[in-house]
């Protein structure tokens, strides 16, 4: 295992205080949280932690803003302007937000700057959708003209993890100011300081005040005031699964529109048939991409019985080489785990499939002994029953399962509680088709894995989530659709 540890010049936290009706302001109770570099596990900054009582605030404000302000009479085209100007501004200001998201959140620079571009290009595709949101016309009985509008949903919470900071905060953004609503964010309080920058971007883009509310803090408390004010018209939440349910529950009382993005076990299947190189390529960063901190990770490989020694003793030695070390550093390949809690949570799981009788064929331990990284871990036969093969363990764990025919496959990857992604590779055109129709998933990619972009739907079957993020799918869930029925003669 290589480790590199080149040290760059770090950018300088600029904001830490709550961003409330276009300024920054210190919550009402003084309350805040440390932050970390989880590279190095130091302290970066003590951020600012909203109450209910700021998040009171945050809602007047997002309330006025979206009903009284300018935003409430602007036109759909100037809402668009707005959102490619602060794209303009991302693209301006990359590498400083690509550096800032590496160094709180511990991906590698690389993947932050593809990130930024990602955000970048999510923002100018809402941008453009901000004039295009239409209603119909519709056939009714008798001599009416029936029209519907499709107006904003309203004031819109929300809740956003750790492992895409940025990007997340783009892919809710983008659509609910596109379609005029008006936002009240929590970002996650591992990665507290990005969404603050933007908020700077935001006011130089020239957003009306309230239109965006930054509130930093736990979700047991800031997030959960969002969750039951009763002027909060709705939750868009990515994260854990058991934080959704908790969500769903709390919300009960106000009966919120609830889109959900949740976490995932996804399926990566390799056929015989399949080109080897590619494949073993194509799981090595299904599983490792972001030190598999990301919802799609291809963290069950089924393997093919008839290639499946050769695959995991080729995709075991890759593990070895892979670079971990500085994020900073150009050439690392994989940055810390975001936190101690993350970390400790992989390891327990790595000491648990071995305790279950997995094949621990690389890995299963920590890398170092400073932040908080953890070495690429490939388990070999792992059987569907060990806790390894079902829960969600967000790192560097993978889990071979080697099977013999199609339909026994396919019954095995699709017995799971989860349903976000699934690959398959294979050069038998049948298969892959079959294998996209069969499996319950909202995303399935053929021969190459993690393609995620702006302008395709991305959500989850069961308990993968509800609703869909980007493309034209995203703006369902940030309108609501109003019949006018008009009497003729
Ligand atoms: P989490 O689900 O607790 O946190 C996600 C967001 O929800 C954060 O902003 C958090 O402050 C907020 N939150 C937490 N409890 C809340 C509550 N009661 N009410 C309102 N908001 C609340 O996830 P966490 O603890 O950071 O990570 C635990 C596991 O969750 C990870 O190991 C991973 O398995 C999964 N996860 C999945 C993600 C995904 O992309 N689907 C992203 C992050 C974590
Ligand atoms: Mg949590």
């Amino acid at each position: 295992m290589a480790t590199t540890t080149k040290q760059k010049t770090q950018p300088t936290v600029q904001e830490t205080r709550l961003f409330i009706d276009g300024q920054f302001v210190d919550p009402v109770e003084g309350g805040s949280f440390e932050t970390y570099n989880p590279a190095t596990g130091e302290v970066l900054a003590k951020v600012a932690a909203a109450s209910p009582a700021d998040v009171d605030r945050a809602v007047k404000a997002a309330r006025q803003a979206l009903e009284r302000g300018p935003w409430a009479r602007m036109d759909a085209a100037e809402r668009g302007r707005l959102l490619f100007k602060l794209a303009d501004l991302v693209e301006k200001h990359a590498e400083e937000l690509a550096q800032l998201e590496t160094l709180n959140c511990g991906k590698t620079i690389r993947d932050s700057r593809s990130d930024m571009q990602g955000v970048v290009n999510t923002l100018r595709y809402y941008a453009g959708w901000a004039d295009k949101i239409e209603g119909r016309t519709v056939p009714v009985r008798g001599e009416f003209l029936s029209y519907t509008l499709r107006q904003p949903v309203g004031v819109v919470g929300q809740i956003i993890p750790w492992n895409f900071p940025l990007l997340m905060l783009a892919w809710k953004w983008g659509p609910a100011l596109a379609c005029g609503n008006t936002v009240v964010m929590k970002p996650a309080e591992q990665t507290p300081l990005t969404a603050l920058r933007m908020a700077q971007l935001a006011n130089e883009a020239g957003f009306p005040k309230g239109v965006i509310n930054i509130l930093n803090g736990l979700g047991e408390t800031t997030g959960h005031a969002i969750v039951v004010h009763p002027d909060v018209d709705k939750i868009a939440f990515t994260g854990h699964v058991d934080t959704a349910k908790i969500i769903q529950r709390n919300a009960a009382e106000t009966l919120k529109r609830m889109t959900f993005e949740l976490g995932g076990k996804s399926p990566n299947v390799i056929f015989a048939d399949c080109d080897l190189e590619q494949a073993v390529n194509g799981a090595f960063h299904a599983i490792y991409f972001h030190g598999g901190q990301c919802c799609t990770a291809g963290s069950r490989l089924f393997v093919e019985k008839k290639i499946h020694q050769e695959f995991v003793e080729r995709l075991a030695e890759k593990s070895k080489e892979r670079r971990i070390g500085d994020p900073m550093d150009e050439k690392t390949e994989q940055g810390p785990q975001v936190s101690q809690e993350q970390m400790d949570k992989i390891l327990s799981y790595c000491d648990r499939g071995q305790k279950e009788g997995a094949t621990l064929m690389t890995g299963g331990v920590r890398h170092g002994k400073k932040g908080f990284f953890v070495e690429p871990t490939v388990f070999d036969n792992v059987r569907d029953d060990m806790a390894i093969a079902k829960d969600e363990i967000f790192g560097p764990v993978v889990s071979v399962l080697p099977f013999q025919s199609y339909d026994e496959m396919i019954g095995r990857a699709n017995n799971t509680m989860y349903g976000l992604a699934a690959a398959i590779w294979t050069k038998d055109l049948d298969k892959a088709h079959r294998y996209a129709r069969d499996v319950k998933a909202g995303t399935v990619w053929v021969n190459c894995y993690h393609v995620v972009d702006c302008t395709t739907p991305f959500g989850g079957f069961k308990m993968s989530g509800q609703g869909r993020e980007n493309g034209e799918a995203a703006l369902e869930h940030y309108t609501e659709i109003k019949t006018v029925t008009i009497k003729l003669g």
